[in-house]
């Protein structure tokens, strides 16, 4: 944690900063801070401080003219009442140009991250608009100012029930400073509500953009107390080949208050189809994009998920499990006839005949699939198809027709986990939680090609991609560049409510069975009441319990945490990779394991 002194410095220096301003080598200096009318900034250089002068429409951000440094500088934040300073425990070396926002008490500004190999090229469908939206290395700042009754409301709302606050935001990063008015904050996902740390929506008005997005979303990343979890799942889908949102870091302020470090995501809601499959091509004629969201109310009473089961009956299709996130181009808002289509071709798919491969490509890009499968074995996702009929859309390509498989939600993943860690890093990827219970991946391994690609494809990501070797350099580098937004994060009181420690009291009383009825009618809101196959009660108590525990960062990256719910994320990738290699006897073989599928059953 970055501990600051407090100094006590008499300010009469100042008079020396309008004779300073005179000097041709005098530069800017910028630095975000959140301050109300009571304090402001300046900056000590060779120890001497000058004034720093609010932003006129950017209250964060407090610039101002003063000499190069000497031996370095330091920001300072003054007490306008008593002319008391906090100064920032480093010294700056000296810039020589104009400052780019800097933040107040971070030590960097940037950091050169080592980067994950392209294990995969993009699939031919994917056409990725390159965007300045996630930058690499570096942590922007976005400010969110509204109506604070209403925030407040939005914030205790954490039933399922959806708020919108108008609010207007600034964004700035070490070089852009962007300000836009008509945003619509509203709290995202379903049980994450109940979380101390809440995660958000960000909707712009209808024609502007953040760097070529019009919808992102602040993730909160409050089950994970390394932090990094959904950062290198992102990055790993992409280096897989596949497409999903992208990620970043940003810090966030609401009003006057500092909410914390959160990760910032592109959502699939146009111009997002467009960005991704059409090089944001503004006349692409998308096609439909489902969204798989598990179970609802609804849905759970006629015991129906979105785990691609057959119905047939059209409006059995409408319960709930699924939704259209996006409607096809001049298509029917509420059609789920090109999606039952797909479900009835899965029940009925042929899976040994010659033509068994060509029939599947017409309907599925089977790569999206079969790559998105694996990775949810590497990466152990515990919230997605094949564990809980969850978090994936599957979007219909236009031309092509068939569908591609998007996953998403990536919080639950790398041994962050509601399932026995056991069963999901054993290598074998049959005990893996619900393989083997869903239809789609369950028919897609009849097919033997199939079958072989995705064994293969086990070997191959967790030998070229998913493996310590690979990926701790990143992970490494990432932890650095988050550790003291981490400390400031861990620093500030929450704004939610924290239903789910209140959860876990419940479970563990009760044996299983929470009495509390106002919890489970929250819980049966979002979910119903399908408990999945393998639900594991130990784990899901020590999920609920751990809420209220602090993992120190270090442990939550490296393990042992002592958790059943939670290992260290690189221990994830260790017995992962050790173990797929082992089970599928291919460990220590370098070539590629074209032979997977024989040393599996053999
Ligand atoms: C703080 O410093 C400023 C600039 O030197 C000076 O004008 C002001 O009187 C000081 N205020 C107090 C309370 O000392
Ligand atoms: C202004 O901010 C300081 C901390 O920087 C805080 O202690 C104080 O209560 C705030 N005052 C108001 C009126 O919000
Ligand atoms: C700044 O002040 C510190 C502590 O008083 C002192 O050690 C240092 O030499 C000073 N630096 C300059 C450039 O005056
Ligand atoms: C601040 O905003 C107003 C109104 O949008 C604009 O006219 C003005 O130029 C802005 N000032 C700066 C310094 O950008
Ligand atoms: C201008 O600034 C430079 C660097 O800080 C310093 O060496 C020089 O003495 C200054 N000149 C005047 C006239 O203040
Ligand atoms: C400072 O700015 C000048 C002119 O814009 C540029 O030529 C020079 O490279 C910059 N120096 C540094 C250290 O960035
Ligand atoms: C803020 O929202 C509350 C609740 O809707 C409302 O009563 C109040 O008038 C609003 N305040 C302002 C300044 O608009
Ligand atoms: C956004 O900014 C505009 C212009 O300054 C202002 O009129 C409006 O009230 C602000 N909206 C909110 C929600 O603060
Ligand atoms: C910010 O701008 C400076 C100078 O214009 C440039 O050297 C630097 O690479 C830019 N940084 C980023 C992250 O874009
Ligand atoms: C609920 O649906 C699942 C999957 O379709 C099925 O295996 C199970 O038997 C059904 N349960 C009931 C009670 O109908
Ligand atoms: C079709 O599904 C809906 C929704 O699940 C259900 O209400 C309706 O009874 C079903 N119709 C038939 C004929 O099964
Ligand atoms: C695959 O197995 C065959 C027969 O067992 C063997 O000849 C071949 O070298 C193996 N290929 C690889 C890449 O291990």
């Amino acid at each position: 944690m970055v501990s600051t002194k407090v100094l006590s410095i008499f300010l009469s220096l100042f008079a020396l900063a309008s004779a300073q301003l005179q000097n041709s080598s005098a530069i800017n200096y910028s630095v975000i801070n959140l301050l109300n009318e009571t304090h402001s900034m300046g900056v000590s250089i060779d120890n001497v401080t000058y004034p720093l002068v609010r932003s006129e429409n950017v209250t964060i951000l407090h610039t101002g003219q003063a000499p190069v440094a000497t031996s370095g500088y330091r920001y300072v934040k003054i007490t306008n009442e008593n002319n008391n300073t906090e100064i920032e425990p480093f010294l700056r070396p000296p810039s020589q140009n104009d400052t780019v926002n800097e933040f107040f008490k971070r030590s960097w500004n940037h950091k050169q991250l080592s980067q994950l190999p392209a294990m995969f090229s993009p699939l031919p469908a994917i056409k990725r608009i390159s965007s300045q939206l996630h930058r690499d290395g570096e942590v922007p700042t976005i400010h969110l100012t509204g109506n604070q009754t209403l925030i407040d409301i939005m914030h205790n709302s954490s039933g399922s029930e959806d708020i919108d606050v108008p609010t207007n935001m600034t964004y700035v990063s070490l070089n852009d400073t962007l300000s836009y008015e008509g945003v619509t904050l509203s709290l995202a996902g379903r049980s994450s509500r109940w979380m101390p740390k809440l995660s958000y929506n960000i909707k712009l008005s209808k024609k502007d953009r953040l760097y070529d997005y019009r919808r992102v979303k602040l993730r909160a990343l409050d089950t994970d107390p390394s932090y990094i979890r959904e950062s290198m799942a992102y990055d790993i889908i992409k280096s897989s080949g596949l497409v999903s949102s992208e990620f970043s870091y940003v810090r966030v302020f609401l009003n006057d208050r500092e909410i914390g470090l959160f990760g910032l995501i592109d959502t699939f809601h146009n111009p997002w189809l467009a960005n991704v499959f059409d090089d944001g091509n503004s006349k692409y004629k998308n096609g439909y994009l489902y969204q798989a969201v598990f179970s609802t109310a609804n849905s759970s009473a006629v015991n129906h998920t979105s785990d691609l089961s057959y119905y047939d009956n059209i409006t059995a299709y409408k319960d709930g499990q699924y939704e259209i996130k996006v409607e096809a181009a001049k298509g029917k808002k509420d059609n789920f006839k090109p999606l039952m289509d797909f479900t009835k071709f899965i029940s009925t798919a042929p899976t040994n005949s010659s033509g068994a491969v060509a029939a599947w490509k017409k309907e599925l890009d089977t790569d999206s699939f079969l790559r998105t499968m694996a990775l949810e074995v590497l990466l152990g996702f515990s919230d997605g198809y094949n564990s809980m009929a969850d978090n994936y859309y599957l979007y219909q390509i236009p031309k092509a027709g068939n569908f591609f498989y998007i996953p998403s939600d990536m919080d639950l993943t790398m041994g962050s986990t509601i399932f026995k860690l056991a069963d999901m890093w054993s290598g074998n990827y049959s005990t893996f939680p619900g393989m083997g219970s869903r239809p789609l991946m369950s028919k897609i391994l009849e097919v033997p090609e199939f079958k072989q690609q995705y064994e293969q494809l086990l070997v191959n990501m967790s030998r070229s991609l998913t493996n310590p070797a690979v990926l701790n350099k990143r992970i490494d580098d990432v932890v650095d560049m988050i550790t003291e937004d981490v400390a400031w994060d861990q620093s500030l009181p929450r704004v939610g409510a924290n239903l789910i420690s209140q959860m876990g009291s419940a479970l563990n009383n009760n044996n299983g069975s929470s009495s509390n009825t106002s919890l489970d009618s929250a819980a049966t809101d979002v979910v119903g009441d399908v408990i999945p196959a393998n639900f594991d009660m130990d784990t899901i108590k020590d999920f609920a319990n751990r809420m209220n525990v602090s993992i120190p960062l270090s442990v939550a990256v490296n393990g042992d945490t002592g958790h059943a719910s939670l290992s260290g994320v690189k221990e994830w990738f260790q017995k992962s990779s050790e173990n797929t290699l082992n089970f599928f006897g291919a460990a220590g073989n370098s070539s590629d394991a074209t032979n997977a599928t024989a040393a599996a059953t053999a």
